[in-house]
C-alpha cells in the first residue's frame, strides 16, 4: 500500500506542471558577461532601450502559427572585417521568456546579406517573450516585450547553449578574432596577446594524440594552475571562462574556433582534427576577465614509417572531437537570409 503511494507520488511530481528544467548555462553566462560588459565598456546598468536610440533596437515577430518568431534589427550596422579598428557587427541575439530565463541565443554571421534576422523555434511553456541583441561598439540593446499567445501550463525544457546555435560560422571567425583584438587594446592596452610569461595558468598549450589523430588544446596545466570554468545559472553572478578557443597552423589559417560552454566543465579543453596541410599550429584564447593568449607554437608529429597525416581525414579543417566542452565549429545556426 505504501509503495503504491509513492509510485503515484513519483508520478505526480515528475509530471508537475510549469516544471523548468535548464540544460545548460552557456546562455546565461554569455547574458551575465554582457551585464559586465555594458556596464564596464558603456557605463550603463540596463540594456539599452529605443530612448537611447532606434537602429539596434531588435524587433520580435510570432509567427500565425506561433510556432516560430524572428528577430529583427533592422538598423543594425554590420561591417565584417579583420581589421580591429573597423569590424563592427551584432554578434549575439538572444529571447529571454517571461520569467528572465534565456530561452534562445544564437550568433550572427556578419557576411550575412541584408539586416541581421534570426528564426527561432518557440519553446513550450512561454507567455512572453523580449528580444536583446549585443553589437560589439554598441553594446547591449533591449526591444519591446511580445506575447506569444501560448500558456505556462507546461513542462518547459530550456536547451539554450547546448546545441550549436552559440557556436560562430567560419566565415565570422576573422571578425571574431579581430573584435577580440579590438578589446585586448581598448581593455589591456595591449596590441599583442598576452604569453606564457605572463600568466601560464591562461596560456592554451597543445598536444597530439596521435593515435586518434588529434590535436588537443588544454588552457594551463595539470602540473601548474588549470584555469577555472565559472559560468552564471542566473544571468547575473559575474562569470569567469575562456570564452573562446581558436587555432591558427603555419600558413595563417585559422582551423578552429569554438566557443566554450562552462557548465559541467572544470577546464578548458578543445579536442580537433588538424587540417592535413598544416606543419605547426598556435592556439589562442580568450578570457572574459583578462584578455587575449597566446601559446607556444607546436610542430604536428608526422605519424612515421611512411603513414604520413594521410589518415587525417580530408574534411577535417574545421572538425572538432565533440568533448571537453568542444562543440562542433562548422555548425550552422539556424538563419533567415
Ligand atoms: C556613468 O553614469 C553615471 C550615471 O548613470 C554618471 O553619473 C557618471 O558620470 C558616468 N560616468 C562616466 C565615466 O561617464
Amino acid at each position: 500500500m505504501n509503495l503504491r503511494i509513492s509510485a503515484t507520488a513519483l508520478l505526480s511530481l515528475s509530471t508537475v506542471s510549469n516544471g523548468l528544467k535548464i540544460l545548460s548555462e552557456h546562455c546565461s553566462t554569455i547574458k551575465a558577461d554582457f551585464a559586465r560588459r555594458q556596464l564596464a565598456e558603456w557605463n550603463s546598468s540596463a540594456a539599452f532601450t529605443s530612448a537611447d536610440g532606434t537602429a539596434n533596437i531588435p524587433v520580435l515577430t510570432v509567427s500565425d502559427d506561433g510556432s516560430s518568431f524572428t528577430v529583427d534589427i533592422e538598423g543594425a550596422t554590420q561591417v565584417p572585417s579583420d581589421d580591429p579598428e573597423v569590424v563592427h557587427f551584432v554578434t549575439h541575439v538572444y529571447v529571454e521568456d517571461q520569467d528572465g530565463n534565456v530561452v534562445d541565443m544564437q550568433t550572427f554571421n556578419p557576411l550575412s546579406e541584408g539586416y541581421p534576422t534570426v528564426l527561432m523555434n518557440m519553446p513550450a511553456g512561454v507567455t512572453e517573450l523580449t528580444p536583446y541583441t549585443f553589437n560589439n561598439l554598441d553594446g547591449l540593446w533591449v526591444g519591446e516585450s511580445v506575447s506569444t499567445g501560448g500558456t505556462d501550463d507546461q513542462d518547459r525544457i530550456i536547451t539554450c547553449g547546448e546545441g550549436e546555435t552559440l557556436q560562430f560560422v567560419g566565415r565570422a571567425w576573422p571578425s571574431v578574432v579581430a573584435d577580440l583584438e579590438k578589446q585586448q587594446k581598448d581593455t589591456f592596452g595591449s596590441d599583442v596577446p598576452f604569453t606564457e610569461s605572463d600568466s601560464a595558468k591562461h596560456t592554451p598549450y597543445i598536444t597530439f594524440d596521435e593515435e586518434a589523430g588529434t590535436a588537443i588544446v588544454m588552457v594551463g596545466s595539470e602540473e601548474g594552475e588549470i584555469h577555472p570554468m565559472s559560468g552564471s545559472t542566473d544571468g547575473v553572478t559575474e562569470p569567469h571562462w575562456i570564452t573562446e578557443v581558436w587555432v591558427v597552423d603555419d600558413q595563417g589559417y585559422t582551423t578552429t574556433l569554438n566557443s566554450l560552454d562552462p557548465t559541467g566543465v572544470d577546464y578548458a579543453s578543445l579536442e580537433f582534427y588538424p587540417d592535413s596541410n598544416s606543419k605547426q599550429l598556435t592556439a589562442y584564447i580568450w578570457c572574459n576577465i583578462h584578455g587575449l593568449y597566446v601559446g607556444p607554437t607546436v610542430d604536428i608529429p608526422s605519424k612515421g614509417d611512411g603513414e604520413d597525416t594521410a589518415e587525417i581525414p580530408e574534411n577535417s579543417a574545421t572538425g572538432v572531437v565533440a568533448s571537453l566542452g568542444g562543440i562542433f565549429a562548422a555548425a550552422l545556426p539556424m538563419f533567415v537570409m
